[in-house]
């Protein structure tokens, strides 16, 4: 087989056989296939597309393009759920413990990353003591005890996935529906999950800034997943103004206790439950979603959500008496608030915007060195469709930099207040299975 053979028949918009996209992946994988020959591929795919085979074999040969952890040891359906990105996302917080509560086993894999706030395994740290440097077989056993267990990153997955994302990230080919949902759904499968819970996120701070373009993003994953023997359903939720009210790290941690509390955001909380629903569901714990959502808020009633959440971070060496203490997390020196200049309502929250705000105060990293300050932050006292007075606090901004300036511009800029009430944000635009 030869390469350019290959590019040709994707420029000329053929599909492409099983052994041709493994002989690609393979081949770029191992350093036969030069960066010049890939370019000139993922570009015939942006503009040539894939068929639904072609998807499902590229996603599988990235997959196996490394190691694949093996989570058979673990009881159960391994239900993971993957967010598409936000600002503020505080559901995996919530949900892992909120699951595994009612007997889905969450065996995470996190990592660190980039953003406006630090990932998961950040925000979990600002936890006294907490840590994610176990060993495979204790991760497994964690799991098998309380039905939830985060562990670092390790191994070596997807390499396939790495080396052609860094690739299409300088040859203007990121922007494929087909490269996207196989990059993202290989990474899933790689980790050990049996079934996969989608949320896709829509609008100004999302990857996919229109309804139209989130919903194919969706569709694609989801034919992908189901095709490879993965069940898979998407949830496809807004993200044009941030989720729930704390973008932070410790602020999020305690916006989590709460919610598990049953005294988090309506959003947030909401959001959860949906995709917690379709979790419990995939994982044969309800025999129908009404039925999962009814078990979840039991958990949420009775307390065992947040017991849940306690067992967890005692397994990892946290300290759990911040869940009914969150004074105990890290705290920032100083608070401010962004008062309203004006009465009338809240009409517009650029979520990526008020993300980069908390990304000014430290809340997360610019660059893979860059320290996160885990104790600063912002959180919205105002969402879209609230009304506002004139020196009421819309945000206050948690910080250990006695400027805030910057800061409070950037928020004053990206929040709008007008004087007829602007229409409260649809939360879930659709459920694709
Ligand atoms: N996120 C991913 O993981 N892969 C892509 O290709 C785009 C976004
Ligand atoms: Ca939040």
């Amino acid at each position: 087989m030869r390469m350019v053979d290959l590019i040709e028949k994707k420029r000329d918009g053929k599909e492409l056989l099983k052994e041709e996209i493994e002989f690609i992946v393979q081949g770029y994988t191992k350093g036969d296939i030069p960066d010049y020959q890939m370019s000139a591929w993922t570009m015939a795919v942006f503009f040539q597309g894939m068929s639904e085979e072609e998807r499902a074999n590229l996603t599988m040969a990235m997959v196996e393009s490394g190691d694949q952890i093996d989570l058979s040891k673990i009881e159960g359906v391994k239900v993971d759920k993957h967010s598409t990105g936000g600002v503020g996302d505080t559901t995996t917080l919530v949900l892992g413990p909120l699951v595994a509560s009612v007997g889905v086993p969450v065996a995470k894999m996190s990592g660190r990353g980039l953003g406006h706030t630090g990932g998961t395994i950040d925000k979990l740290e600002s936890v006294e003591g907490f840590h994610v440097e176990i060993d495979n077989n204790e991760f497994i056993d964690l799991v098998n005890k309380n039905k939830i267990a985060v562990i670092g990153q390790s191994g070596n997955l997807t390499p396939a996935d790495k080396k052609l994302y860094a690739l299409r990230d300088v040859t203007a080919t990121v922007n494929s529906i087909p490269l996207i949902a196989s990059s993202i759904m290989s990474k899933k499968i790689a980790a050990g999950a049996d079934a996969i819970v989608l949320d896709v996120k829509t609008g100004s701070g999302a990857f996919m800034k229109t309804l139209e373009d989130s919903r194919e993003l969706a569709k694609a994953m989801v034919r992908i997943g189901n095709n490879v023997g993965r069940k898979t359903m998407a949830v496809i939720s807004d993200m044009s103004q941030p989720l729930g009210f704390a973008i932070g790290n410790a602020l999020e941690v305690k916006e989590a206790i709460d919610t598990l509390k049953g005294e988090g955001p309506e959003d947030l909380t909401e959001l959860c439950l949906t995709l917690g629903s379709h979790m419990v569901y995939l994982a044969n714990k309800a025999n129908t979603l009404e039925e999962a959502r009814k078990f979840l808020e039991e958990a949420i009633e009775n307390g065992r959500a947040l017991d849940t959440m306690k067992t967890f971070l005692e397994s990892q060496g946290g300290d759990p008496s911040v869940v009914d203490d969150p004074s105990k997390l890290p705290q920032a020196k100083y608070t401010y608030e962004l008062e309203a200049r004006e009465d009338g309502f809240i009409s517009d929250m650029v979520a990526d915007e008020i993300g980069t705000a908390a990304m000014l105060l430290g809340a997360g990293r610019a660059t893979k060195d860059s320290q996160i300050d885990l104790a600063v932050g912002l959180v919205l006292n105002k969402k879209i469709g609230d009304e506002v007075k004139r020196g009421e606090s819309i945000v206050t901004i948690y910080s250990n930099f006695e400027q805030v300036e910057e800061v409070k511009d950037k928020l004053y800029k990206n929040i709008k207040i007008t004087p007829e009430r602007a229409e409260a944000q649809r939360l879930i635009y659709e459920e694709i299975t």
